[in-house]
């Protein structure tokens, strides 16, 4: 099939070069030049794991292409996938402003049965109002369906070539076989390929997310009460999960979620509750948990050091919001940073993968370092804020020595609190008692 991708972003670049790999030609679309040229020499702008591999794959296989001209890829297209951004707004709803802008710019060129397809997380409506609009631009009706993207970031090839299910939703049988038919190699493990209308669609993207965003909070809440009352909210963790009612997956307790979609996407579905006469209690409540939830341990390392962390030096490991991924949207670390330079104190950070993002908001108000070990020089206390591989055996001993004091504030639980004990560290975790 010839597809094409507005939007080579995280969900964009992923979605074409996947589809591109299972045999379709895809020329993706993007308003940022030069993305698109360095997208066209093999270069991914992005830290996905495997990406620039597939991409560069399918460029020499002539199966996948780079343009910033949104005619020459519409024209020959049975497909247009729309995959821009939707930011929240300073009210919380989706901005959508670059998606109308990419409906007015391929109505002139559609052909009369290409399927536009919204792989962009929209408002429940949305869908509707494409298919209004594209109906005004071009005068017939077009073929326009919702597919809501599940993938997540750091796992995405994955998430997207062997999905849990595939959502569509549409208003005629041509869009849900032509979509069937796209989706055949990737569902050849028998897993569900469903058909709802564009509605249902658009609001199981929002439901989805806003459940897991809920499971962290929920667990986080928890957490926050274990240590007041004496508990380890990782034995509780254990005691729950085995009820298969509940189960392991999104309980870990941690600095609360960050990233371009869970806090975006809940305060977009409280925004959706209150217009519609309803009152997001819910939706809000895990929102504001999860604000709280930023700030757990900066309070902790405020009361260590006796609110005076002027001239005190933090070393920083993990920026980015979660492992395996650059996206420093919305990262707890940030918050984390923000307090810590507030305070005067000196941030020495490692990230494998999210320093020049970081670099790029920051500049030289941080240290920055290639190796773990370098951060630690000289420091005060080390906080952990993204539980990246990289940290979870680190060298205690060679730690001892570079920390001008062996504290650990773990934001991610990756260790044992005895253990940390036994190796000499002060050790503060979320929901276990300090050691
Ligand atoms: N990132 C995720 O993990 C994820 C997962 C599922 C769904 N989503 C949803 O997918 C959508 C895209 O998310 P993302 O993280 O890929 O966004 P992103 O910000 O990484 O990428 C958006 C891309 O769209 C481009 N763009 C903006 N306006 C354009 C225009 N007029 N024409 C062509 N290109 C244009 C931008 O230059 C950018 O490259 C959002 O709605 C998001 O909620 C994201």
């Amino acid at each position: 099939m010839k597809i094409a991708v507005i939007g080579t972003g995280y969900v964009g670049l992923v979605t074409g070069t996947c589809f591109a790999n299972s045999g379709n030609e895809v020329t993706c679309v993007d308003i940022d030049a030069a993305k698109v040229d360095a997208l066209n020499r093999g270069v991914v702008p992005i830290y996905e794991p495997g990406l620039e591999e597939l991409v560069s794959y399918n460029l020499s296989a002539d199966r996948l292409a780079f343009t910033t001209d949104l005619a020459a890829a519409i024209k020959p297209a049975e497909i247009v996938y729309l995959a821009v951004g939707t930011p929240q707004q300073e009210d919380g709803s989706a901005n959508l402003s670059a998606l109308w802008s990419v409906v007015e710019g391929i109505a002139p060129f559609l052909q009369e049965t290409a399927v536009v397809v919204t792989k962009s997380t929209v408002p429940v409506g949305t869908n509707a109002r494409i298919y209004a609009q594209l109906q005004e631009l071009t005068s017939r009706n077009c073929h326009v369906a919702s597919n809501p993207e599940f993938l997540k970031e750091g796992a995405a090839i994955d998430d997207f070539e062997k999905p849990d299910r595939v959502v569509v939703g549409v208003r005629d049988e041509y869009a849900a076989d032509i979509l069937r038919q796209l989706y055949e190699p990737f569902l050849r493990t028998e897993n569900p390929f469903l058909v709802m209308t564009p509605e249902s669609a658009e609001m199981t993207k929002y439901v989805a997310n806003a459940l897991l965003a809920t499971k962290i909070s929920f667990i986080n809440e928890m957490a926050n009460l274990c240590e007041r009352m004496g508990g380890d909210i990782n034995d509780v963790r254990r005691g729950i999960g085995h009820d298969s009612r509940i189960g392991f997956a999104f309980l870990f307790p941690g600095v609360g979620y960050g990233g371009s979609c869970f806090p975006k996407d809940v305060r977009a579905l409280s925004m959706m509750t209150k217009e519609n006469g309803l009152v997001p209690r819910m939706l809000d409540a895990v929102d504001e948990v999860n604000q709280n939830q930023k700030s757990v341990m900066i309070a902790k390392v405020d009361q260590h050091f006796e609110n005076d962390l002027a001239g005190k030096t933090f070393a920083v490991w993990g920026l980015a919001f979660k492992p395996k991924t650059d996206d420093i949207r919305e990262a707890p670390a940030l918050v984390l940073i923000n307090h810590l330079l507030a305070k005067e104190a000196t941030v020495q950070v490692h990230d494998p993968e999210a320093m020049p993002n970081v670099k790029a908001v920051y500049g030289d108000k941080l240290q920055y370092h290639e190796r773990r070990s370098q951060a630690l020089e000289g420091a005060d206390a080390l906080v952990i804020m993204t539980e990246w591989s990289d940290y979870k055996r680190p060298n205690w001993e060679e730690m001892t020595q570079l920390m001008l004091s062996p504290t650990v504030f773990d934001g991610r639980n990756l260790y044992e609190p005895q253990r940390m004990k036994e190796r000499g560290f002060r050790y503060y975790s979320v929901g276990r008692p300090p050691v």
